[in-house]
């Protein structure tokens, strides 16, 4: 392993979009790309850490000097995240869908005779940050999540910050004006303990490494 700051930390990263299937062809998924999981997993393994990168369906190359553990749905990605602890840090990018369909069926759904629509039940996944937050004596040391939002970004914010039970939150603009979605620029507020830091608009790669080095000056702080 690399030597660095990070040297000897275990990190898991969740990255990208779940898919949640209604049959054998078809899902509901989100326009995540993944590019800022991604590049968190990437700046972290340059630091020296030991990084297991949860990634559902990208567009991306897997990254290097990383174990990559591909899933699909969310209950995937949690039974991925779970099977990884103990872990020193996770950091939760992924756009994890809110719901799965309860009534997936096996085989590929036909047009009804009719002309009739299928109705879509859903029900609420597992919440991957709120379940690692929770963990107690397996919780890792650090718990990052991220808030995407097209508005009141702060105050949704700092709302998820109470509700998930996470140490930090990384907050950002969603907007279809601010270009995030897809693309290679972010501005992102801070959300910890001690207050809202504002980062300025810097590419996700600058986002990823700034934070990366965040995390290992406390985590060096704190065995
Ligand atoms: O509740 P919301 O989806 O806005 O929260 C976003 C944060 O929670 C992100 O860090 C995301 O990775 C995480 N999350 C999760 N599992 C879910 C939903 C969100 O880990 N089911």
């Amino acid at each position: 392993l690399a030597a660095g700051p990070l040297k000897g930390v275990k990190a898991l990263v969740t990255s990208g979009p779940t898919y949640e299937p209604i049959d054998p062809v078809r899902f509901i998924g989100n326009r995540s790309s993944g590019k800022q999981g991604h590049a968190i997993a990437t700046a972290l393994a340059r630091l020296g850490a030991d990084v297991t990168l949860i990634s559902g369906p990208v567009k991306l190359a897997d990254p290097a000097n990383m174990r990559v553990i591909h899933v699909e749905t969310a209950r995937e990605m949690l039974g991925a995240a779970l099977g990884c602890l103990p872990m020193d840090v996770a950091v939760c990018a992924a756009a994890v869908a809110d719901w799965t369909v309860s009534n997936a069926s096996k085989e590929k759904r036909k047009k009804d005779a009719s002309g009739q629509a299928p109705l879509i039940e859903l029900a609420a996944n597992p919440d991957i940050l709120a379940t690692l937050s929770e963990k107690g004596s397996a919780r890792p040391r650090l718990v990052v999540g991220f808030a995407a939002e097209t508005e009141k970004v702060l105050e949704h914010a700092r709302a998820k910050h109470q509700r998930k039970g996470c140490d930090w939150i990384v907050a950002n603009d969603v907007s279809p004006q601010s270009g995030t979605f897809g693309g290679d620029f972010n501005s992102i507020h801070l959300i910890t303990a001690s207050g809202v830091e504002d980062w300025p608009r810097i590419t996700k790669a600058d986002v990823a490494e700034r934070l990366a080095w965040k995390i290992a000056d406390v985590l060096k702080g704190s065995p």
